[in-house]
């Protein structure tokens, strides 16, 4: 015959068995018996006689634990995750910008030289390497703040110079005749962090200029609203469906299609609001536009 404690240990042998919580029901009190069992790896004790009751909490309890432990665990499972993404994103980078700058000079070299001026072909080549480079770069930019674990350092943050030179790089890149305009009440300050609203207005500008179709007009304004400051971005373009808007600011929600999407954007521009404290919101109107706005608390 086996006692308790025996009974105990041999279950604990068996791996599949030994994450079980046991509780041990007796009726030795003495310190040496109750430290024995603690040390072997009981969980808690319930002495007779006992309550119904008693028992009842005691298991609930040790419910609970389980369930902290094992939150505990996926949280830290996901830090060392986004440690490991993050750590990726960063090394990639530094590679990807030693491409783009000797080929940007290739492609310009290239196509100037007059054997290769009619090169139909080599052009569109080296369009598609710019369009994967600029995917690559952007996705990389939001893994890299999927887990933004550095310290957020806020400051001063003077709205028209970076609305001013956030929509100077995107009227760079546009392929299609679309209006890209800002307005914003002289010299207007926040308080927030520099990269954080970057990359937030990076994320709704991009996602203006794919929703144009053909030609549009996109708008970035700032305006004091009692104690928000409200940043919109407005566009012309194919506009939100009802049935999509619960889901827009869930990750990998794209109606992209792949290779143009990954569904990060929105995901990413909610959890850097969320950190900043500041609100978003979305107006949509199905063939007629679309309107983020991101609610700055002062
Ligand atoms: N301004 C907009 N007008 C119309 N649809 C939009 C607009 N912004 C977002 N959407 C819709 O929401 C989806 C999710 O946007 P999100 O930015 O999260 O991902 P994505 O643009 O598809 O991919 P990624 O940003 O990762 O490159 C888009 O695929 C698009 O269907
Ligand atoms: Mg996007």
């Amino acid at each position: 015959v086996m006692d308790g404690y025996e009974f105990f240990e041999e279950v604990s042998k068996n791996e599949g068995y030994k994450d079980i919580p046991f509780l041990f029901l007796t009726a030795k009190t003495t310190q040496d018996e109750k430290i024995k069992g603690l040390a072997s790896g009981a969980i808690d004790y319930i002495y007779k006689p006992f309550s119904i009751d008693e028992f009842l909490y005691k298991v609930s309890s040790i419910i609970n634990n389980q369930n902290i432990k094992q939150a505990l665990y996926e949280k830290d499972k996901f830090a060392t995750l986004g440690m490991l993404v993050g750590g990726i994103a960063h090394e990639i980078r530094n590679p990807l910008s030693n491409i783009t700058a000797p080929l940007d000079y290739i492609r310009t070299t290239l196509l100037e030289m007059d054997y290769f001026k009619e090169n139909k072909l080599l052009k569109k080549y080296f369009g598609y390497i710019n369009t994967g480079i600029m995917r690559i770069d952007s996705l990389i930019d939001n893994l890299r703040f999927l887990y933004y674990k550095g310290e957020i350092d806020k400051e001063e943050l003077s709205l028209k110079k970076i609305i001013h030179s956030i929509t100077e790089v995107y009227r760079g890149t546009l392929k299609k005749p679309i209006v890209l305009s800002y307005k914003v009440a002289s010299e207007h300050y926040i308080t927030g962090n520099k990269e954080i609203l970057v990359q937030i207005l990076s994320n709704l500008i991009s996602n203006a200029i794919d929703a144009i179709e053909k030609d549009g007009e996109i708008s970035v304004t700032a305006e004091k609203v009692k104690e928000f400051t409200d940043i919109r971005v407005r566009d012309t373009g194919c506009g939100i469906s009802k049935n999509d808007l619960p889901y827009l600011f869930n990750a990998f929600f794209t109606r992209k299609e792949a290779g143009k999407g990954t569904g990060l954007g929105l995901y990413i521009v909610k959890e850097l609001a969320l950190k900043m404290g500041w609100e978003i919101d979305v107006l949509s109107e199905e063939g007629k536009g679309t309107e983020f706005v991101i609610k700055v608390r002062e």
